[in-house]
């Protein structure tokens, strides 16, 4: 496969990439340099360089980057060209926010049906989703060829969850239970953790306060 080599590093740097781009656009901005591109994002000029240097150097010396064409093959590289059908599984605080919030459908992940455990959340509407029985998941699943499952859950019953999933063939789990999974390899988990970021937060001013 393409790219294989990219580091992880790099990689986690492409969405800032295609979300500063994207703002460009908006801004009717066509063309510029890795100078620019630095001020705005805030790494090195030449990191920037490097980083976009892996995927076959879309600038061009004396010119900068076309911000359009930059933007469409991030865009690729990210697999953002595809439509991932979806799943959300959890339907609670956490879930009804990510429900509400629009980007993700806009950028092609088109959440297809939620799924709680909770009898009296079943048949309830959040914004134009009726909640599903999550008994019933790996009948969807297997009729909706889902790629990704959104788990919103408490983490006691999220291994049990995902290995269902799995065992259904969904290829990609957006994880927000605070667990470590155990997928086979040929699945994908990106975990995200407010709490380890807000840790993360609370470290670096500790930090700053002992600088002083
Ligand atoms: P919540 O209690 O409001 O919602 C959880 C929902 O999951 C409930 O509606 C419940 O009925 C349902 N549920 C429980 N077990 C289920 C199962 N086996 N199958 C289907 N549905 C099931 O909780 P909240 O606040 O929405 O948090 C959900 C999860 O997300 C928790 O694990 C929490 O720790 C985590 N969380 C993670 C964050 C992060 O940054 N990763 C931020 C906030 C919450």
């Amino acid at each position: 496969m393409a790219n294989k080599n990219i580091s992880m590093a790099v990689i986690r740097r492409l969405p800032k990439y295609y979300r500063y781009l994207a703002d460009l656009l908006a801004r009717d901005i066509n063309r510029i340099s890795s100078k620019e591109l630095s001020e705005i994002i805030g790494f090195t000029a030449s990191q920037i360089r490097q980083d976009l240097n892996n995927f076959g150097g879309f600038g061009q010396q004396g010119y900068g980057y076309n911000v359009e064409a930059l933007h469409k093959e991030i865009g690729k590289i990210l697999g953002l060209d595809k439509k991932y059908k979806t799943v959300l599984i959890g339907a609670g605080n956490l879930g009804q926010a990510l429900l509400n919030y629009a980007g993700f459908r806009n950028a092609g992940f088109d959440i297809g049906a939620v799924f709680d455990a909770n009898p009296k959340m079943i048949g309830l509407k959040i914004r134009d989703y009726e909640i599903l029985d999550s008994d019933d998941i790996e009948k969807y699943v297997l009729e909706n060829n889902v790629d990704i499952a959104i788990l919103c859950i408490p983490k006691n019953g999220a291994q049990e969850v995902a290995d269902k999933l799995v065992g259904v063939g969904v290829k990609g789990i957006w994880n927000f239970a605070p667990i470590d999974l155990e997928v086979p390899s040929d699945v994908i988990v990106e975990s995200v953790n407010l709490t380890e970021s807000l840790f993360t937060l609370s470290y670096l001013m500790k930090e700053r306060d002992d600088e002083e």
